[in-house]
């Protein structure tokens, strides 16, 4: 790992995956390609650790030529794919920028890896296309099922889901017909800073700040695993430096709480942070809306392929994870209006939250 592409590096993992690999890998040089689309933004990427090692470029993963381009003039020896459209609720109102983004724009920077590498430089035993992938691929677990295994099959149940799914299979087949080196980590739920408000845990701590609604989807007992995105960017790197090129792992924060657990917690560490908060007890604001269509009720992984094989397991408790992530929204406040002010998203948010039944 010399030369590393990082596409939606202006994103929330990828963003964090920045900060951390430029600390982490003092010798690594990182071109990060990004769209800026609603979810991404530069104020996620100010005051990286030692910037000169990082160029960023505001472009497409499906502009085939500026790939190309990218490859050669900074000799890519790693690909870390991050960008994607990844908001299950925004797939499921328009799923059409799922395919194009996640499938499309995955297929193109695969070609592009493929013939840079192995077409016009032979290069192919220095080099990882390393894939970026998601729990959501497995489908939903009931009460009593085992855990997501690297052996579990591929059941995606929304739009998001399936648009993964499908990148995943592409990239596993371009190594298993062309030999592109790659691997693949499917993670759980993360969270942490720079998350972008629409997603469960920022969009809670915004809004309770703001005295709104914490809309619960259905009776708020789904169950997710939750990685603090820390923990993610670790298991990354471990995967690409000493993972073997064709494998997957699994990656995941063995902590299982449903949603309203999450959301109560959060509430209980806003009351002890804010103490003079207009809104005390936070828990008032939460709301009963309409469930999402098809909504998974349950994730867990099983991470004994990754923490054996590689010695990686979650640093972070969940319980320090979130008091982390409140105090980090609330040293941030500029951060959060930045990304709110975007026209996109209080018009995301409302139409989101009257389609479950929601009042204005
Ligand atoms: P995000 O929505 O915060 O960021 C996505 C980034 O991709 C944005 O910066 C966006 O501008 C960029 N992007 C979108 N389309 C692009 C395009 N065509 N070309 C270039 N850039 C483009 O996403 P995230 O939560 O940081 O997720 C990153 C990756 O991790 C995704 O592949 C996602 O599927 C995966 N993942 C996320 C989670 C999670 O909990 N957030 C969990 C497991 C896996
Ligand atoms: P989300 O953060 O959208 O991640 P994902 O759907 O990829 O797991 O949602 C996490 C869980 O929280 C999921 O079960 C849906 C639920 N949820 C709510 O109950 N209310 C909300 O406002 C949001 C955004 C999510």
């Amino acid at each position: 790992m010399q030369n590393v592409l990082v596409t939606g590096g202006a994103g929330f993992i990828g963003s964090n995956f920045v900060r951390y690999l430029l600390e982490a890998e003092p010798q690594v040089e990182i071109v990060n390609l990004d769209a800026l689309t609603y979810a991404g933004s530069l104020e996620n990427l100010k005051d990286l650790p030692d910037p000169d090692r990082h160029k960023f470029i505001h472009g497409e993963i499906g502009d085939r030529s500026r790939i190309d381009q990218i490859l050669r003039d900074h000799a890519i020896d790693t690909v870390i794919h991050f960008a994607a459209e990844t908001h299950v609720d925004r797939s499921i109102l328009g799923p059409a920028q799922f395919v194009e983004t996640n499938i499309v724009g995955t297929f193109i920077l695969l070609e592009a890896a493929r013939h840079y590498w192995l077409v016009e430089s032979a290069l192919s035993s220095e080099v990882r296309f390393h894939h970026i992938s998601t729990d959501e691929v497995f489908g939903s677990l009931g009460t009593n099922d085992p855990p997501f295994s690297e052996n579990t099959p591929y059941a995606p149940n929304s739009p998001y889901a399936a648009s993964k799914a499908a990148s995943d299979h592409l990239v596993r087949s371009y190594g298993h017909t062309y030999g592109l080196p790659f691997s693949i980590t499917n993670c759980s739920n993360n969270y942490g800073p720079y998350q972008f408000p629409e997603k469960l845990i920022p969009l809670m701590i915004s809004n309770a700040l703001k005295g709104l609604p914490l809309p619960i989807y259905g009776d708020g007992k789904q169950v997710r695993d939750w990685l603090y995105v820390e923990d993610h960017c670790q298991a990354i790197r471990e995967v690409i430096k000493t993972g073997i090129p064709g494998e997957t792992y699994i990656v995941g924060g063995n902590t299982q709480p449903t949603n309203l657990l999450v959301v109560t917690t959060l509430c209980e560490i806003l009351d002890e942070c804010l103490p003079n908060s207009a809104y005390l007890p936070h828990e008032s604001l939460v709301t009963y809306v309409t469930d999402r269509p098809g909504h998974d009720r349950r994730y867990a992984m099983d991470i004994s392929k990754i923490s054996t094989d590689l010695g990686w397991t979650p640093r972070q408790s969940l319980a320090e994870g979130l008091l982390k992530t409140v105090e980090w929204y609330l040293e941030h406040q500029d951060w959060v209006d930045a990304i709110g002010n975007k026209e996109d998203y209080q018009d995301w948010l409302n139409r989101n939250y009257l389609t479950r039944g929601g009042e204005k």
